[in-house]
């Protein structure tokens, strides 16, 4: 038997210290290192009696191969984000803000399985049968199928699972509530987590059952969150939003079975959430394209292009250090188009606050932005609106050249789509493919940006009906 060793885990990121300090040094927190035993754990860990290896037979590259057998939801957007459906044998993390609507989903998710005929099981660990129940209701989806615990146990739970016929299926809401016996840490430890999360997707991989884990994000690291768990399981999908709107994003940030970076869209109603099949009409919605200071942003999220409208305000200052102000994008980057229009176009911002709003509540991570920003930026420092019909998008480099970006030819289809007849793109993009006919305008760089506003604003206001 291997001496029980004690060890010094920080909750929120997980780094391992020889002593209780009041500060990680691994990510900064504080207060969050707590003693911790790692030993435990259903998969042994480290400290076990060594024993003399066995030699695994070694293989090559190439041979036989089968695709990923997988299991649909119907809910489009669900099976998009996961890569066109969830893998059997394989484990999910769902992570997202407490409240943003995991279960909710989960739970709609289970009832369009079980109707196709799959055996599903939900294990709630938060919620009592009867809140889940009325969930259900909610849903109109307490007619199906679904088998139901509330259970946080890992034993019990591998024990209830594993009985009877195999589940297509498992949802454990949430990771943060299990526990096992064989680790002596208490419930919701980083060791206690990590070790649940292992026995399910032990679960999973030997049975064949697809396994869904759901995870709180949680900003002040007591309780151990999902990044914790991030590379053990296969998939990683974030749900979020903005609790101000209630549209939702399903992000894919890891899958070892499909494409990162796709996006589901779902919008929140009383009856839960509904897929949204077209995001760009949803954060074009409430467009008021006659104001200076609007830009829409041709953008892409994985495959799939998405129109959302930039807001600037560039007002004067009264403080000593004017305010920059950001929603949606990053501050950092407005800093540098801010420094590069300063430079390069001798538009002086110095004297004056600058807003930055993205409409809708939704998130920019692209750098393509960059041409829509600094067109909404000039567009509310010269009190101009910009054409309503044009779309812009582009990389702008600190010399102030505007460097191409991917998939031109999906943005301008996107927006040619959705009646946008004219484009701001960079000049060196590959030439605009063929079927899109609208006036596409190539940027050479900033100061050309900023001359063209100018100009066709003005033309704009006098004759707005023609070209
Ligand atoms: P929930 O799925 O419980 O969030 P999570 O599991 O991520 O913590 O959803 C919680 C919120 O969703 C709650 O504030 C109420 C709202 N909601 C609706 O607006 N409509 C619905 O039909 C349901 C079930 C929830
Ligand atoms: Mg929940």
């Amino acid at each position: 038997m291997a001496k029980s060793k004690t060890q010094f885990v920080c909750q929120n990121c997980g780094t391992v210290h020889n002593r209780w300090a009041g500060k990680c040094d691994g990510c900064g927190e504080w207060n969050t290192i707590i003693e911790d035993d790692m030993m435990g754990g259903i998969g042994g860990g480290p400290g076990k009696v060594p024993k003399k290896g066995r030699a695994v037979a070694l293989t090559t590259l190439s041979g036989e191969t089968e695709e990923a057998p997988r299991i649909f939801t119907g809910i489009s957007e669900l099976d998009r984000a996961t890569g066109g459906g969830f893998v059997r044998g394989s484990a999910v993390l769902v992570g997202g803000d407490p409240g943003i609507g995991k279960s909710t989903l989960l739970m709609q998710a289970a009832a369009a399985l079980s109707r196709r005929g799959h055996r599903i099981i939900y294990v709630s660990g938060e919620e009592a049968v009867a809140q889940v129940r009325l969930r259900a209701q909610r849903l109109d989806a307490a007619d199906t199928e679904v088998l139901l615990a509330a259970e946080t146990n890992v034993e019990d739970i591998l024990a209830t699972i594993g009985e009877g016929k195999r589940p297509d299926l498992v949802i454990i809401d949430s990771i943060q509530t299990l526990w096992s016996d064989t680790a002596d840490s208490a419930p919701g430890t980083v060791t206690q987590v990590r070790t649940g999360v292992q026995a399910m997707i032990r679960f999973a991989k030997q049975t064949g059952a697809a396994m869904v884990l759901v995870g709180h994000v949680t900003k002040e690291g007591q309780i151990a969150g999902p990044r914790v768990v991030e590379h053990m399981v296969d998939a990683v999908l974030y749900f979020e939003g903005d609790r101000g709107h209630h549209y939702r994003i399903l992000r894919t940030v890891k899958n070892r079975f499909g494409p990162t970076d796709e996006i589901g869209v779902f919008e929140m109603s009383d009856k839960g959430l509904r897929e949204v099949t077209n995001p760009s009409e949803l954060f074009l919605g409430e467009r008021n394209s006659k104001s200076p200071g609007a830009a829409v942003f041709a953008g892409m999220e994985g495959t799939r292009p998405v129109l959302v409208e930039v807001q600037a305000l560039v007002a004067p200052t009264s403080l000593g250090t004017p305010r920059r102000a950001v929603v949606g994008w990053d501050s950092s980057r407005l800093s540098m188009i801010l420094a590069v229009l300063e430079a390069h176009c001798g538009v002086k911002l110095g004297q004056h606050d600058v807003y930055l709003n993205v409409a809708g509540g939704y998130r920019i991570t692209e750098p393509a932005a960059d041409l829509a920003v600094a067109s909404a930026l000039v567009s509310s420092l010269a009190g101009l609106a910009l054409p309503a019909d044009c779309v812009y998008f582009g990389e702008i480099s600190l010399s102030g050249a505007v460097r191409p970006v991917s998939q031109t030819a999906q943005r301008l289809k996107e927006a040619e789509k959705l009646g946008f007849a004219g484009a701001m793109l960079p000049a060196t993009s590959a030439e605009v493919p063929k079927g899109v006919n609208g006036r596409w305008v190539t940027i050479e760089d900033l100061p050309d940006l900023v001359s063209r506003i100018a100009g066709s604003a003005a033309k704009l206001r006098q004759t707005p009906e023609d070209d």
